[in-house]
């Protein structure tokens, strides 16, 4: 499809193409093997030097179809889909570096990631030294002869803190680092990394791109250039994403600037009404004038996002009461939902964390994180406004 497609179209319209049957809206291959028309074919498709499906592990017409859109819509050349989010971070990572090498890495990430980096890779021989995100200057201070990636998440989760992504492409460049960015919070609509000289993109689909909770799953993206690693990796190795749900991201792939676009207003909206509650300690939303990088927010990222986090005056008791005064809202730990989520950080998804590497990334007790959803923004707003009132 011509680049200048603009977003949307390039959503809807980015398929593959019908069967004889000529459905318009395209079906599910659910299928583990495919046949060969004799011996040859089959040898020719397994000796490489013919291109076709052979298994879904190694690919399937729904799961290309998935990771054709979603290439469409961060510009890049290639990827992988994958079992999960996580599948999709170690896989990036793991597929690249080996024993010896080091990863400089933002410390604000996902617990599971932090988790990677610091308890699974140092078993393989592969260290990591974490930057500060708001510490522009530290990154190239710290590369070794033996760094071989920069990994960012930005926005990170749950804090929403962000790092510059053109300084780190930048970085990468300069010093022949591979630069990889989980793009899950923000989603193409809101930033494409690839623009900054990202050469990997990691997504969790479970969030915003499936957009209706259904499902887990994830994605590597990458150039031509690096996706041959990858992808022998993931096929040996297996993290394979179903064809179901394939489909089904697929299909909501085709509404994902709609959704994101009001997510991001209703976040918007929810942050302006919090920042002005006397109840309220501190808010944090990227694209809210008061947040410590908003001039960079405003650079690199579209809108503002569809999470905000705040506390409320009392700290965590304050926050738990809280959550428990909720009528409305769900209690749970996923994000990009059409239901509007609220999280306490601490107790459940960074809970895994020290104290200290908690404060080291300001995940606080009393911090509570909303995936703002699309109910009508003034339902969302009257139950938090009641259960701060009934939380007193
Ligand atoms: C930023 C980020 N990256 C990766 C993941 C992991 O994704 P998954 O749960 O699909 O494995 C999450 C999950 O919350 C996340 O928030």
């Amino acid at each position: 499809m011509k680049k200048e497609i603009k977003f949307e179209t390039r959503a809807v319209r980015t398929q593959l193409k019908s069967s004889p049957q000529k459905e318009h809206s395209v079906p599910i291959y659910a299928t583990s093997s495919f046949v060969f028309d004799n011996a040859e074919e089959a040898r020719a498709l397994f000796a490489e030097e013919k291109e076709g499906h052979i298994y879904t592990r190694y690919s399937n017409p729904s799961t290309d179809e998935f990771i054709m859109k979603l290439c469409a819509l961060e510009e890049a050349e290639d990827g992988i889909a994958t079992a999960s989010g996580m599948a999709a971070i170690y896989l990036s990572i793991t597929a690249h570096l080996s024993a010896g090498d080091h990863l400089l890495a933002c410390r604000n990430l996902f617990t599971s990631t932090h988790l990677i980096i610091t308890r699974v890779l140092p078993r393989f021989g592969i260290s990591h030294t974490y930057i500060d995100i708001d510490d522009d200057r530290a990154w190239e201070k710290n590369i070794l002869p033996t760094t071989k990636m920069i990994f960012a998440e930005s926005p990170s989760n749950p804090g929403l803190d962000i790092v510059d992504l053109e300084m780190l492409g930048r970085i990468a460049e300069k010093h022949n680092l591979l630069f990889n960015v989980d793009n899950t919070f923000a989603t193409p609509y809101i930033q494409q990394p690839v623009k900054y000289g990202a050469d990997i993109i990691t997504h969790s689909t479970t969030k915003h791109i499936d957009g209706q909770g259904r499902t887990i799953g994830g994605a590597v993206l990458s150039s031509k250039e690096f996706i041959g690693d990858i992808r022998f990796t993931a096929r040996q190795t297996g993290p394979c994403m179903s064809p179901f749900n394939a489909w089904i991201l697929s299909k909501s792939i085709e509404t994902l600037a709609l959704r994101v676009e009001r997510h991001c207003q209703n976040a918007f909206e929810l942050a302006k009404f919090l920042e002005k509650n006397p109840e309220v300690e501190w808010v944090k939303y990227p694209f809210l004038p008061s947040y410590k990088r908003y001039e960079l927010a405003r650079k690199q990222m579209r809108m503002g996002g569809g999470l905000v986090t705040f506390e409320l005056k009392g700290g965590e008791e304050r926050a738990k009461r809280f959550i428990d005064a909720l009528e409305l809202l769900s209690i749970t730990s996923n994000l990009g939902d059409t239901r509007t989520i609220v999280t306490h950080p601490r107790t459940t998804t960074h809970s895994k964390l020290t104290e200290e590497e908690r404060k080291a990334v300001n995940i606080t007790g009393g911090l509570i994180r909303v995936s703002v959803g699309l109910e009508h923004i003034d339902d969302i707003i009257g139950d938090v406004l009641q259960a701060i009132e009934k939380s007193r």
